[in-house]
This record gives structure tokens, sequence and C-alpha cells, in this order.
């Protein structure tokens, strides 16, 4: 067997990582977390002189994921639940046993609610698209002013279809959710909140619990976009009690390509397939199909196998890891940003939420956010600068864009100090 359950942490295996044996983590045994000692795991910040701080554009990889993808293919490609031979098996059973270790990681009743996807964005689609075929004309879906064009775009479509109704949860100038609005919005006919778990822009935590109370009691369901929490926070699907929870691998140190619609079993179970195909039939005739179980019904084609491998081997890394103290850590790297950028003058933060992530966005005065971008690239400095798929919350704040930088569990201080250093060597050449 390859070793391709092993961490890069110095020679050291690291227990509780196995995929094969035993697939349920000790929850109990847990790596000390070191930034310093972590970095050395992702080959790319070690190979680039640079403070990378676009993890919530896409995250790097640790080497124990590159070697799990490349183990794949180099000694087991094969495909998933069609043959008997050997390594078609085997590829079976891992691509399964990634989906448990999906299901577990965010606490999922089974693996029947864990749908592979290609990311977030064809999560919610798939939900648009199925459990939107099963609503009527005059329905309503909430949204709310923070949300990332994925999470609005495809409700947009899905209500010229079916005449549904789109309404919008405002926010305030800090960027949280206006909860009395919220609630004057939710009435019997609200079939759906569709709500970003931490806002990819503001960094803002939404009380995703709280609001799926709310909604459940006027009977509309919740689906929560964990595009950019499902990495910071530990989740638990069964305790917010949401009814669809949809992430993307490649923030999560995955994978691209692959990620992860959560649904609540008897929701799946109403709603019609997404897309069709090999796979998601039980039997085909010319006079009739059937569909398969879950979750297998929403799996039309060849899956990314090696994706889905990928990831689990992904969440897996992070598991090993106390992920209070990563979010601690994470925390610390915010307000060390923060308390250094605001020296700068004419600096504008935005997204001030009490309960915030490690997104920092950004913009000062007579500055083109592309132009700050630009120059922080050419002194090792990567951030992202823009409008960040987030336009309607650009037009609430009245700007084009800002300039982001998030972090990630891998980023230092020292990084820190070097982008308000490489700010301000800009802002001299720029003002
Ligand atoms: N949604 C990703 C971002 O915020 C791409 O950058």
């Amino acid at each position: 067997m390859p070793n391709w359950n092993r961490t890069q942490l110095g020679d050291q295996p690291v227990l509780g990582l196995s995929i094969d044996y035993p697939i349920a983590l000790d929850k109990s045994m847990k790596t000390p977390f070191d930034a310093e000692i972590i970095r050395k795991d992702f080959p790319a910040i070690s190979l680039h002189n640079l403070a990378y701080f676009d993890n919530a554009a896409t995250a790097h990889k640790p080497q124990v994921v590159i070697d799990t993808i490349r183990s794949f293919y180099t000694t087991e490609n094969a495909n998933v639940h069609r043959a008997v031979h050997h390594l078609s098996q085997q590829a079976t059973f891992k691509y399964e046993e990634s989906r448990k270790i999906v299901a577990d990681f965010i606490n999922a009743a089974n693996e029947r609610e864990i749908i592979f996807t290609r990311g977030t964005t064809e999560g919610i689609n798939l939900v648009a698209f199925s459990y939107g075929s099963l609503l009527e004309a005059g329905d309503e879906i909430l949204i709310s002013t923070m949300e990332h064009h994925s999470n609005i775009v495809p409700w947009q479509m899905l209500c010229e279809r079916k005449n549904c109704v789109l309404k919008v949860i405002p926010i305030n100038p800090q960027g949280e959710i206006i909860e009395e609005k919220f609630e004057e919005l939710l009435n019997e006919k609200t079939r759906l909140v569709a709500i970003t778990h931490i806002s990819n822009t503001l960094g803002t935590i939404n009380p995703v619990k709280r609001l799926v109370e709310k909604a459940h009691k006027t009977g509309a369901k919740v689906l929560i976009d964990g595009a950019q929490s499902a990495q910071h926070l530990c989740i638990d699907v069964r305790d917010l009690d949401c009814d669809f929870f949809v992430f993307s691998g490649h923030k999560a140190f995955g994978p691209t390509g692959i990620g992860v619609l959560y649904a609540k079993e008897a929701i799946l179970e109403k709603m019609p397939p997404y897309q069709t195909g090999g796979e998601m039939i039980e039997s085909v005739s010319f006079s009739k199909t059937t569909f398969n179980s879950l979750p297998f019904k929403f799996e039309a084609g060849t899956p990314h196998i090696a994706g889905a491998i990928g990831l689990a081997s992904a969440l897996q890394y992070i598991s090993q890891f106390d992920r209070t103290q990563i979010a601690e850590y994470e925390k610390q790297l915010l307000y060390h940003a923060e308390r250094k950028l605001s020296e700068i003058e004419n600096i504008r933060f935005f997204g001030q939420s009490k309960n915030k992530a490690s997104i920092l966005s950004f913009n000062i005065k007579n500055v083109h956010p592309y132009d700050l971008g630009v120059l922080l690239d050419k002194q090792g400095v990567a951030v992202r600068t823009g409008h960040h798929c987030t336009e309607p919350l650009m037009d609430f704040f009245g700007i084009p864009g800002t300039v982001r930088a998030s972090f990630a569990f891998y980023n230092t201080f020292e990084e820190i100090e070097k982008m308000e250093f490489a700010l301000k060597k800009s802002l001299r050449l720029l003002l």
C-alpha cells in the first residue's frame, strides 16, 4: 500500500491519518498546531518567497494531498461502482470511504447525505435546479446583500423559471445581517433562505444557527454557503440543523473540481435528479427510467474520483489539529493585520462585524485596489483585488472593489508585517 496517508511533519507519520484503517479518527489525539512547522507541509508555500494572502480564493495543498492524488493515478486508477476487477473495487472502496470521511467532518447523519459536486457553485445550482423544481409561483427565496454571485444568480434564474420572488436581507454598515429585517421578511411563503456562513469579502461570520431556527419556525428550508467556513470553523450540520450545506474542496486544502453538497436525507429523497446519465439510474428502458438510491441519484457520470479521495485526505489533514486552536490563531493574524494596517493614513476597512473570520478587505483613499494589488505582488505579497464576485455588496458600499487579504493557518505574523511594509512602500510610489 503506498504511503499516501502521512503528513510531512518531519519524518514522523501522524497518527489517525490513515484512510485505510482505521477510518474513524480518534478525535482525542491531536497534533500540536504550530504555523512554522505546518508551513513545511505545503510545498508551494516553501517554493515561492510569497506571503500568500489569497486563501479565500483558493488554499494551498499539503504534500499529503498531492501524494494521495499522485498515488491514486500512479498505482490504482480505475472507475468506481462499475466493475468486479480489483482496481475498480479498490477505487470504489476509497471513493466511498472518502464520502464517509466528509460525512464525519461535518457530522452528517450518514453518507447518503453527502453528494460530491464540482464545488460550492455546482452544489447551489443543484439545489436551485432540483429543490427549486418543487417550488411554485409566488414562493419566496431569501438571500442577503453580502452573497457571492454564485448564491445570487442561481436563485434569480430559478425565480425567472418558476415565477418565484427573490428577496434580499439587508445588512448594516459593519457588514452584519440586520436580523429584525430578516424576521420581517420571513413569512409562510418563504420556501428557502440561502445564506453565506462567512462572507468571502467581509469576513463576517453570520449567526447561521439562529437564522436556521428562525427560518424553520415559518417552515422555510435553509441552505448555508460554506465555501469560506468549512476550512475555518468546526462544522456540525446536525447542530446547525441546516437543510443544505455546500462547500468546495480547493478552499479547504483539497483539489479543485471537487466539492460537497450536504442535504438532509428526507429532503434529498423528495428532490428529482439534477443531471442524468450513467450511475444515477436504477434501470433504463426506452419507455421508462428509474433512479438510483442516495447519494448516487445525484452523481451522474464518472465522478472526480481522485478529487474526492484528495479532499478526504485534506479533511483528515486539518482534522489532526485542534480546530479551535487554529481558529484562534487565525483570529490573532486578523487582529495583527488590522492593528498594523490601521496605522496607514486614509485606510478604510470593509466588514467590521463583531464575529469575523480571517478576511481583511480595505481601500486607501485615492488609490485604485488594482494598482495596490500589482505593487504588492511585485513585493511578494499575494492579495485579491476587485469586487470578489460580490457586486451588489460593492454597490452597498458605493465602491468598485477592495483589496482583500485572506489568511490561513500557514500564514505568519512576519508575513503580515511584510504586507504592511509593502503597502507603505507602494503608497509612497502611488501618492
Ligand atoms: N469565491 C472565491 C473568492 O472569494 C473565488 O475569491
